[in-house]
């Protein structure tokens, strides 16, 4: 069963506020949960035991009046609505939402939400074209909210002119273009936030010195780039790498395993799926020398030690993301890699044999095996890096709808 579209519909005081009744009704019986908020001067014209009996729903009229313990009515309703139809919207309503003002329910709770804003103006004629109210509307647009034009006609004023609020069918129709324009716009990864790392890391040795390893970036920043183009909300955990970050993406840089570590680790409880690409150090030298190190005998041992596994970590941590991990290989890449699949509790491992021509490090293409924590095996001929990405993406997104 599709979830309920939730709307929120916001009515304030104008005489209009009666025609809310029945797009109230229409939006309930069109299979949309509909929850309502009743501005004081909007029940000198309708009470809210209209609504109540037409949505099924307790109507908010007051911030103070805390229904429910547990919650913060105003921010829950807020975070709650995918929409909010503010229908009638009067000159003092527009006022207050463009200037921030938040006085009472409705004001707070459109100061607080999220979600996109549908707003439709209804007023007397010489108020709709008052330079005010106008500047008002032009700043509300700029935030985003989108109009629904009041129709041209005699006002209850007695005065003929725009201002009449749009038919309860109009208004309907637009809550209706709203989803259908939202669906056919909605990509496969939309609102998912997807995390990548990607590049070597650095390891300092003294300031002129430091161990890393030939990972280009190249690999990571393909997937970075294929996810936000998937429509993914996109963090990209960087080495240090000569490429350019794609458009839309954010970028994290970083130098070393620990601080990779950090940034990953901090970031990992808000992430749907993370994407371990980076070639990350095993090992730091344990001295880090503050003056550069003077040439004076013929050898210089270097004591190193293990750097934290941040793949590991990210496994035992796992609640609710995709986890997919990388292994660099030069021989038993199957074996090896699900090794790591099941040692670092991942749900896939990429693995590529680096040691082959055009696979792994620096190279334009790559031929990866996926294997997943089903068991399953999917080895792939060679694929430039960016098809390599859509591949591993279009897996993920398999796993995801499962
Ligand atoms: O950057 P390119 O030039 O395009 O090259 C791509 C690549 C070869 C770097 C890439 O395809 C790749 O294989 N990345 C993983 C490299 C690696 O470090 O593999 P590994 O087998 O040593 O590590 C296994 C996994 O553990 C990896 O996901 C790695 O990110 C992770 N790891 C490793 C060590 C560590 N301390 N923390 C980690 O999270």
């Amino acid at each position: 069963m599709m979830e309920k579209k939730k709307i929120l519909l916001a009515v304030s005081g104008g005489i209009a506020a009666y025609k809310a009744a029945p797009v109230a009704s229409k939006l309930y019986q069109s299979g949309y949960e509909v929850k309502v908020i009743l501005t004081a001067s909007a029940q000198k014209f309708i009470t809210p035991l209209t609504f109540q009996t037409l949505t099924r729903q307790a109507v908010y009229t007051d911030t103070f009046e805390e229904k429910e313990p547990s919650v913060v009515s105003h921010i829950d309703i807020a975070d709650w609505a995918d929409l909010v139809l503010i229908a009638p919207a009067t000159a003092n309503v527009i006022g207050k939402l463009a200037n921030g003002i938040a006085d009472d329910m409705l004001s707070t709770t459109l100061l607080a939400t999220k979600a996109d804003v549908l707003i439709a103006p209804a007023m007397n004629v010489n108020m709709f074209n008052h330079p005010a109210v106008k500047k008002n509307m032009e700043t509300l647009a700029a935030f985003g909210w989108r109009f629904i034009e009041p129709n041209e006609g005699l006002l209850a004023c007695g005065w003929i002119g725009k201002g009449r609020l749009a038919e309860p069918e109009e208004l309907i129709n637009a809550v209706h273009m709203y989803f259908k324009e939202k669906k056919e716009h909605s990509l496969p990864l939309s609102g998912k936030k997807v995390m990548v790392t990607a590049g070597p890391t650095r390891e300092e040795l003294d300031p002129v010195r430091y161990f890393t390893n030939h990972s280009s970036g190249k690999m990571g920043y393909a997937i970075a780039f294929a996810a936000k183009k998937l429509g993914a909300d996109v963090t990209l955990i960087t080495g240090p790498t000569s490429l350019d970050i794609p458009s839309g993406v954010q970028v994290e840089r970083v130098i070393s395993a620990k601080e990779m570590f950090d940034k990953a680790i901090s970031l990992y409880g808000e992430q749907d799926i993370v994407i371990k690409c980076a070639a990350v150090a095993d090992y730091t030298p344990v001295t880090v020398h503050s003056n550069k190190f003077k040439k004076k005998n013929d050898t210089w041992t270097i004591e190193l030690k293990k750097t934290d596994d941040i793949l590991k970590v990210l496994g035992e941590r796992k609640e609710h993301q995709i986890l997919v991990g990388f292994a660099a290989e030069t021989e038993n890449l199957e074996d090896y890699a699900k090794d790591k699949l099941l040692r670092k509790n991942l749900d896939m491992v990429v693995g590529n044999d680096v040691s082959k021509e055009g696979s792994g490090f620096g190279s334009d293409t790559n031929e990866i095996i996926m294997i997943k924590k089903d068991g399953s095996i999917r080895p792939l001929p060679i694929l430039t890096k960016e098809q390599a990405a859509n591949e591993i993406l279009e897996e993920v997104m398999e796993m995801m709808e499962r």
